[in-house]
């Protein structure tokens, strides 16, 4: 790829083409949407949990066709925008879209879009500050057909309350769709083109192809790699973290992709979550069950299997689920590609095995069972402090395959938030081997899982309390699958 670093970076915001010279690629679509006067998008937390920030980016849905895609706008930095359509809650009235976002006509009631108008409608917003945010979620839901209680579960509202917002949602529920928004999606392209831009001395990099990706970390090893940006847009946003050099994986071909056999599946590091969640649904239900009550839509919508596995935290949601699968990573790096299991992946607090210059490649799970299985038993749990939008106290993962005659063949139970990484209970799944599937079997584990971990005591919860849930999650498995 080309090192000559570009001076402009453009992209459209309400059909508005914008050129920024010498502003941070890090910089978040939020701060560069409010610093240019187009203050209708809101900031809330400022950290992806509530929503305000919300608007409509046109992306590949998982069929590969254009779409809106609702989107954190505080998560993403700029550079992740380049050559894509941004559509803010100002821009889509039915009114001639301004020439200068701040110098504006006011709107009048006949020119707001249906979702627009179904809020006023259902008394939807009082503060106000939320709406934006709710608006962009059901436009985006509005033409994927979509708008019920899912699309907004990324957005909060602390005073007009849920009654009228899910009324909103269900008057624009049934809508026969044809208008100017309707019309961009079927021009749009969703190519991502390359991208070399310095801004601010940082630098930010979107390549095409994984080779690329490759020489750029040889002559840029201390580059930072960026996916969907939802973990690092934190970081940029929220801590004020400096990052010179950002390499973004989002347009590279080899990481987009979902491969499947007989045998097994292969997702790409750069996947989005609600890819998987639409492509690969009922394929593995421990999976289905976790993407669910991962973070919400806005988030599942840019957030990676490869950037969950990255940040090597322990207490990522998709760890436990790929354990309990025995998933393998695909990694490549200077020294050509290798394959290494997830179980070996992490080796310390926030540590992993990846190499200097080594990418996360894709994820590879075997459709495979024990032989002689004749049931695969498989779910996961997640206890958090509320039901979306948040991450675990403690999550759990368990495949067991029993035979015939329910005797258990083979194990894998894969925890997170017990312990400095993503783990297995060993122990207890060598226990379990050969035992039957029954209560006495239940009962004689538990005080092996009891000593399985060493949890610490955080805000979200004590040592004590995680590790009875590292028991109780397991029972509630045994209940739930005896
Ligand atoms: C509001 C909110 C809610 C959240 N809820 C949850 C939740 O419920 N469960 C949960 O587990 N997490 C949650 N997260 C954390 C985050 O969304 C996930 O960890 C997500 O999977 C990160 O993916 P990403 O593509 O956005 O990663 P990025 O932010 O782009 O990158 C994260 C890290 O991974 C590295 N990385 C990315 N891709 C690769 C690759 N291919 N190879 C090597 N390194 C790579 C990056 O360098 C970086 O260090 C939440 C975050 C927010 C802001
Ligand atoms: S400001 Fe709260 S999610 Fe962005
Ligand atoms: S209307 Fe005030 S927060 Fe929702």
């Amino acid at each position: 790829m080309t090192q000559q670093l570009d001076i402009q970076l453009s992209f459209t915001i309400n059909r508005e083409l914008v050129c920024v010279e010498d502003f941070s690629p890090a910089l978040t679509l939020l701060e560069y949407l409010r610093l240019s006067g187009r203050a209708g998008t809101k900031e809330g937390c400022g950290d992806g949990d509530c929503g305000a920030c919300t608007v409509a980016i046109i992306g590949k849905r998982a069929d590969g066709q254009p779409h809106y895609q609702a989107v954190n706008s505080c998560l993403i930095p700029l550079g992740a925008i380049a050559g894509r359509q941004v559509l803010t809650a100002d821009g889509i009235t039915q009114c001639q879209i301004p020439k200068v976002a701040f110098v504006k006509e006011p709107v009048t009631a006949d020119q707001l879009h249906p979702v627009q108008s179904a809020m006023v409608e259902t008394g939807g917003s009082q503060c106000g500050y939320c709406t934006p945010g709710f608006v962009m979620s059901l436009f985006a839901a509005y033409y994927d057909g979509t708008p019920n209680d899912l699309s907004v579960e990324g957005n909060l509202c602390r005073c007009t309350g849920y009654i009228p917002i899910r009324r909103a949602a269900q008057m624009v529920a049934d809508a026969t769709i044809q208008d100017q928004f309707s019309e961009q999606l079927v021009a749009a392209s969703t190519t991502l083109v390359p991208l070399a831009y310095t801004g601010h001395d940082e630098q930010f990099y979107r390549p095409t192809q994984l080779s690329e990706v490759l020489e750029l970390l040889q002559q840029h090893p201390d580059a930072t790699l960026v996916a969907g940006a939802t973990d690092l847009g934190l970081e940029m946003s929220w801590h004020r973290q400096q990052y010179p050099i950002l390499i973004s994986l989002e347009a590279v071909e080899e990481l987009q992709q979902i491969h499947q056999t007989e045998d097994f599946v292969e997702i790409g590091a750069a996947v989005p979550l609600s890819h998987i969640e639409a492509n690969l649904h009922g394929l593995f239900p421990s999976m289905d069950e976790m993407i669910h009550w991962f973070a919400a839509r806005q988030v599942r919508n840019r957030a990676t299997l490869g950037g969950n596995i990255g940040t090597a935290s322990p207490i990522g949601d998709l760890p436990p689920v790929l354990l309990s699968l025995d998933a393998t990573l695909k990694l490549a790096g200077p020294g050509g590609e290798r394959t290494l299991p997830l179980a070996n992946f992490f080796t310390g607090y926030r540590q992993t095995a990846l190499q200097p210059g080594e990418v996360i490649v894709s994820v590879q799970i075997s459709k495979a069972t024990a032989p002689g299985t004749a049931r695969r038993l498989s779910q996961s749990y997640k206890i958090g402090k509320r039901g979306t939008d948040d991450i675990s106290i403690v999550a759990a993962a368990f495949v067991v395959d029993v035979d015939g005659s329910n005797q258990i063949l083979h194990a894998r139970l894969g925890y997170g938030g017990v312990a400095a990484t993503p783990a297995r209970a060993i122990a207890a799944e060598s226990f379990l081997i050969g035992k039957p599937w029954t209560a006495a079997t239940m009962q004689a584990m538990k005080p092996i899982l009891q000593e399985a971990f060493t949890p610490l005591t955080d805000l979200r919860g004590s040592a004590e309390y995680r590790q009875r849930l590292v028991v109780n999650l397991f029972e509630k498995f045994f209940v739930e699958f005896s």
